[in-house]
């Protein structure tokens, strides 16, 4: 039976519940024949189409350096994507799209594409750029587009969406939001962190927002410590490089760990609008407490320097986990555990909000240290739901009791069943539809890496302390249980 019979018990929630159609758009993909887009961005868009949220005129431009024409690129495309035979909806999916040669540092390429796009019939539409391009040559693309007219909002409204990392570090982050700010206003300018459009991460806010319960306990008083961990089987693959340049901390944890982390602290926003929440994002990011070195840990899983394409001596670490405080009124004190590593025993990025044991237990011969603390569970992936763990009673004896998670898993994950969009969908059509809310604003990108900088700072001047190894397939390193310890803890592994 469907849990949620009571959604449509109102009008509104119907309403609610239907997605809005995606504005009519150029969509124009720059690094169309990269890994992402073949993973990520065609895949988002034929879900967009096929649940017709894409609107039926919006036209899809690849450009890329490597050399395709219209007709390659589209039978690249269909076998990427697609078994053959076609559907005639795939078929249609791919009329739309079309392709061009470009080189991101040569000017005349882009005289050339804005030829393309700024055709009498089009010039007026949005144009929205996605760059799944890596950062160094976001300025000289953002360039170009402005000098060659491709920027210029007299006609239609122009957006860019630019892929993470943002940035390499808190100095490069901070240029190049001051190189965009030349050329667009914040308004044009969607940093996007695909966690932000997984199902159960907005869940987090309805959640929190939308019932009575939680509220009144989520803060230090009933709260014991909160725990997110992004563990991850697979290891670098084919991203070697950007990898071992980049390390867990850099990829995992400056975006997606801590989004997760401010939208489950942050205070309540006055209203549900991209500012608005945004506001309580960047508050919450300014309270957390400077890390203590002592308080992160690194390693690397074994045989990693053997991997293709990673130097013998790199010293990059797969794993991270670290113990944070915020320094608010409602979460002063209480631990906050983060971790997140590849080539684990386990894929599972989940949060666990841990409560304080009860005050005082009445059942003779039982210590409420022996009693199952509270614990809510928001499973991220690739469980998607949430769980509530209790103490109750067995059936049987008196004072027979344990543990009891209640819990709820969404019926479909990712885009599995049609009507459902996956992240990168989500986002997409929230940018189509111009609507900020999921996308990270300037003074929050450089925020999250200000928190991370010092200690990026400390490992990387650290030539010889050996970094823990940890077995591939593992738990990860010992050093990260070591950590909970500190606070006589331990990570809740349901
Ligand atoms: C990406 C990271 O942003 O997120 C990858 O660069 C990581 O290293 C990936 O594997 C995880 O995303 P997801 O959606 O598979 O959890």
């Amino acid at each position: 039976m469907d849990p949620f019979t009571h959604a449509s018990r109102f009008s509104w929630q119907e309403l609610f519940c239907r997605e809005q159609k995606g504005a009519m758009c150029r969509f124009i993909i720059f690094g169309a024949s990269g890994d992402l887009a073949k993973r990520k961005l065609f895949p988002a868009l034929f879900s967009l189409y096929k649940e017709d949220l894409l609107h039926k005129d919006t036209l899809i431009s690849c450009c890329a350096r490597h050399s395709f024409s219209t007709e390659t690129f589209r039978n690249y495309l269909s076998e990427t994507l697609f078994h053959s035979p076609l559907s005639e909806l795939e078929k249609s999916f791919l009329q739309k799209i079309s392709y061009m040669v470009l080189d991101y540092a040569n000017i005349e390429d882009f005289s050339l594409l804005a030829k393309h796009l700024l055709t009498e019939k089009e010039k007026n539409l949005p144009f929205i750029f996605y760059f799944a391009l890596p950062s160094p040559i976001y300025p000289s693309t953002v360039e170009n587009l402005y000098k060659t007219g491709l920027l210029c909002e007299e006609q239609g409204k122009r957006r860019i969406i630019f892929e993470k990392p943002f940035g390499f570090d808190l100095a490069s982050a901070i240029a190049l939001n001051t190189f965009l700010k030349k050329f667009l206003i914040e308004k044009q300018i969607y940093r996007i962190d695909h966690y932000l459009g997984k199902e159960t991460v907005q869940n987090i806010f309805l959640l929190r927002f939308a019932n009575r319960i939680f509220e009144p306990l989520w803060n230090r008083k009933y709260v014991e410590e909160i725990q997110i961990s992004a563990l991850e089987t697979l290891g670098v693959e084919k991203r070697a490089s950007y990898f071992d340049r980049a390390g867990i901390l850099r990829d995992m944890f400056q975006n997606h760990l801590l989004e997760m982390l401010a939208l489950a602290t942050m205070e309540m926003p006055e209203i549900f609008t991209p500012d608005a929440v945004r506001n309580e994002k960047y508050k919450l990011l300014s309270s957390i407490r400077k890390i203590a070195f002592s308080d992160a840990v690194r390693a690397q899983y074994e045989n990693y320097t053997k991997e293709e394409n990673i130097p013998e001596n790199s010293r990059t670490e797969t794993f991270a986990a670290l113990r944070l405080f915020i320094d608010n009124k409602r979460w002063k004190n209480v631990p906050i555990y983060l971790r997140a590593g590849k080539k684990l025993g386990i894929q599972k990025t989940q949060i666990n909000i841990i409560f304080k044991e009860i005050d005082h237990s009445i059942f003779p011969g039982i210590d409420k240290k022996d009693l199952q603390r509270n614990i809510l569970h928001l499973y991220i992936q690739p469980r998607e739901g949430l769980g509530l763990t209790l103490e109750a009673k067995k059936q049987g004896p008196k004072l027979c009791m344990g543990a009891l998670t209640l819990s709820y898993d969404y019926p479909f994950s990712g885009n599995k069943k049609s009507g459902i969009l996956d992240a990168y969908a989500r986002l997409l059509l929230d940018c189509l539809n111009e609507d900020q809310t999921l996308f990270i604003r300037s003074d929050i990108i450089e925020r999250s890496w200000l928190l991370y900088q010092t200690l990026l700072d400390h490992w990387e001047a650290d030539k010889f302390t050996p970094i823990p190894q940890y077995k591939q397939g593992s738990r990860g390193p010992v050093e990260a249980d070591i950590l909970l310890r500190k606070n006589g803890s331990f990570w809740y592994d349901y």
